[in-house]
């Protein structure tokens, strides 16, 4: 299978916020300290790991967010590691992003259907009405939702919004950052369901970020274990699973609740 993303000896930087400077620039401190793995064309990848571990910062390196500090990704075959913003344009209808918290990513003013019309615009495309229409029965949610407000809606149905927004764009790649971490178990299982079949049905790759090994786990054929920055493993998520090879993903293993307790994981 061809590779969507090749990622090189990822190193990531950023300003430290936690540094108060009198004088001049920030120091930078490095986040990512040489990632290299593949996600390949129609792939489902679990990033997992705790909190701190560099996750959210690699996804926000691979939708281009955030401008890596050496190494280079490529994305289909072109290297978008510091590709200027004009270039990275047409790009970024391919690769979305769903947020963790979806009050704070949808527009509070904006109704739903506002909501996902305003990047299908942006991206010129035609018959924006009938685009959002289809999002949303693609969703589960009735049309009638393209009027009401966020906060109108349950934390399921706003994440719901979030996933219409970006697969109305037909990306090719989708990040999911932590996007069930604030639901209720029932509304998770709900979304990870409807995340399942749209990656499916429309041939998306995705990569799952998340705290959670066991939501990871249902979703995903394949996890790269995170751990202070740097790759802990990367392997089939079963392998994992029944196998785990550092310490460290031991103990990401051994913070899962067992629903019984007699039960361990075979
Ligand atoms: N803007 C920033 N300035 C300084 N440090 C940051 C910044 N953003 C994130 N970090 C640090 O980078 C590390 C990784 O953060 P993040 O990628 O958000 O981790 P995760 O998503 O796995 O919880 C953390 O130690 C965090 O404190
Ligand atoms: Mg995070």
């Amino acid at each position: 299978m061809a590779d969507l993303y090749r990622v090189d000896s990822l190193r990531l930087s950023l300003a430290d916020m936690t540094a108060k400077q009198l004088f001049g620039a920030a120091p930078h401190i490095e986040i990512l300290h040489g990632l290299s793995f593949t996600i390949p064309k129609g792939a489902v990848v679990g990033i997992v790991g705790g909190s701190g571990s560099g996750k959210s910062t690699l996804g926000r390196a691979l939708v281009r967010l955030l401008e890596p500090s050496a190494g280079s990704i490529h994305f289909d075959g072109t290297d978008v590691t510091h590709l200027p913003e004009p270039a990275l344009r047409p790009l970024r209808r391919r690769f979305q992003m769903i947020f963790q918290d979806p009050m704070s990513s949808l527009n509070p003013r904006h109704r739903v259907g506002t909501i996902i019309a305003e990047p299908l615009r942006l991206h010129r495309f035609d018959a924006v009405a009938d685009r959002v229409a289809r999002a949303l029965d693609q969703v589960g949610l009735p049309r009638a939702f393209a009027s009401r407000y966020p906060h109108e809606l349950s934390g399921g149905q706003r994440q719901r919004v979030g996933i219409a927004r970006a697969i109305a764009l037909e990306p090719d790649f989708i990040l999911a950052d932590e996007i069930v971490s604030g639901l209720d178990v029932s509304s998770q299982a709900q979304v990870l369901n409807l995340l399942e079949q749209l990656v499916r049905d429309l041939g998306l790759t995705l990569a799952f970020i998340s705290h959670d090994l066991s939501v990871i786990r249902r979703l995903c054929q394949r996890t790269i274990v995170l751990h202070r920055g740097e790759i802990a493993e990367d392997r089939p998520t079963a392998e994992l699973f029944a196998d785990p090879q550092a310490s460290y993903t031991r103990e990401l293993l051994d913070a899962i609740p067992l629903p019984d307790p007699g039960q361990v994981w075979a």
